[in-house]
């Protein structure tokens, strides 16, 4: 089948690259005509694993193509992915003005029948309001009709999350719109989920609530282990092994980030309070996370008292590992934190420090080339992404820091590891180990 992807960010990107290697004709449009060259050229905009080899292989067989024309884009295409941001306005609510723009762009150029297919996140109703808006605007006399079919893809495993989902979901008043999209997903091997509309539409903020409330959940189980001496790994494994529960997202730490877990929270909490309903349990969640993302800052100044010109280093600057992407990472709210309070901070990340060298500009924060460049005379070691290199570094390189104390926002380690190797060492919802006074620090 011909489609076209509106907007070829994180969502739009995979979504596009992924329909294509499924068999598919996509024409993924964007209006960033710098972008539009390089993915021509086969480089992928984000890093994202297994992306590049599926964008270049599908450039290559020809079923990718990529402009910055929407009416070229459009030109002879069935189906229309929406998947352009909708970003947070000021009040938490969400910003949909670039998705009304593309309905209506594709009012204006649809010279035949049309399905659109949002899967950008909007909130309830949205899709009513865009099918009222592009009759309003149609310029052929032609049927447009609106489909919602949100996206679940997490970042760092977004290409295996769109071939393994769990479920598609789709969301039409449309019998066509509805048997169309089960053709383009037919080989996906997935279960569909067939709703109306504005239940999709809520699906997919609920899930991501949902989910942030489990974080949010197990932080604050974590919070109490450390005074009453429990350990939160093993009260989330056991939680874990009744069906009810589940396992995942069960792992304490310093707070959600991200594009979608902050934003879609901030959102739902928007969407309840315009029909006069107060979505008090998310917005607690929400508080517990602004609150444990600085959970380690608490702890430092319990330390020191005063961090001013101490040398504190950061390990992991992404919101999560696999990714080099910032965009509401704990490591932004602690950095700010650590420079207000005259800290010196050198920072290190395995993928994500180009953008952090773009993003965190301060005469106080410099950045390492290594953890061992990193640790090397700083008083604090703070862990704020558990990628890999990180969990499975050589221990030693603690005991050489000026002051051996680490702060460990991910729990990376074992306790039993770090009781033989000898450093202090806090961590979330566990005891502290090799103390060096009484302090705990809670
Ligand atoms: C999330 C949803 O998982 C995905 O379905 C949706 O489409 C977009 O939002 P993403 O933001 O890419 O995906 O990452 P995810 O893996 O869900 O992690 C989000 C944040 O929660 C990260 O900061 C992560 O560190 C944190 N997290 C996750 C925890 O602190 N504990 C957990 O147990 C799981």
């Amino acid at each position: 089948m011909k489609i076209a992807v509106v907007g070829a960010g994180y969502v739009g990107l995979v979504t596009g690259v992924c329909l294509a290697d499924m068999g598919h004709y996509v024409t993924c449009i964007d209006i960033n005509e710098n972008k539009v060259e390089r993915m021509k050229n086969g480089v992928s905009p984000i890093y994202e694993p297994g992306l590049t080899e599926l964008l270049k292989k599908n450039l290559e067989v020809g079923r990718l193509v990529f402009t910055s024309d929407h009416r070229k884009g459009f030109k002879e295409v069935e189906v229309i992915f929406i998947a352009v941001g909708t970003p947070q306005n000021d009040d938490g609510s969400a910003d949909i003005s670039y998705v009304e723009d593309v309905a209506k762009t594709i009012a204006f150029c649809a010279e035949s029948d049309t399905i659109i297919v949002t899967k950008s996140t909007v909130p309830v109703g949205t899709n009513d309001r865009l099918q009222a808006l592009i009759n309003l605007h149609k310029a052929n006399d032609i049927t447009i009709e609106i489909v919602s079919n949100p996206e679940f893809l997490r970042e760092g495993s977004a290409v295996n999350d769109t071939f393994y989902a769990d479920r598609i979901v789709i969301g039409s008043n449309s019998e066509k719109a509805t048997k169309k999209m089960k053709e383009i997903y037919q080989d996906f091997n997935i279960p569909i989920y067939l709703t109306d509309i504005r239940s999709a539409e809520m699906i997919k903020y609920a899930s991501n609530a949902f989910l942030a409330t489990k974080i949010s959940f197990i932080n604050e189980i974590a919070n109490i282990c450390e005074r009453v001496g429990a350990d939160v790994e093993k009260v989330a494994v056991g939680m874990g092994l009744d069906q009810r529960i589940g396992t995942s997202f069960l792992k304490a730490g310093i707070g959600y980030g991200g594009s979608c877990f902050p934003k879609d929270t901030k959102a739902l909490i928007q969407i309840a309070g315009n029909v006069a309903y107060d979505f008090e349990l998310l917005k607690g969640v929400v508080n517990v996370n602004s609150k444990q993302q600085t959970i380690l800052v608490d702890k430092l100044k319990k330390k020191f008292h005063s961090l001013h010109g101490k040398r504190l280093a950061i390990l992991g600057l992404a919101f999560k590992p696999n990714t080099d992407d910032l965009r509401e990472a704990a490591s932004l709210m602690v950095i700010d934190e650590l420079v207000k309070e005259g800290a010196e901070v050198i920072c290190y990340d395995p993928i994500a420090m180009e953008n952090a060298k773009q993003t965190i500009i301060h005469p106080q924060i410099r950045f390492a080339a290594s953890v061992e460049d990193a640790v090397k005379d700083s008083e604090a070691a703070l862990i704020l992404t558990e990628w890999d290199e990180i969990k499975s570094i050589d221990l030693k390189v603690f005991t050489h820091m000026k002051t051996p104390f680490v702060l460990d926002g991910r729990n990376c380690y074992s306790l039993e590891q770090v009781k033989a190797a000898g450093f202090e060492y806090h961590s979330i919802g566990r005891s502290a180990v090799n103390l060096q006074s009484e302090n705990l620090l809670i």
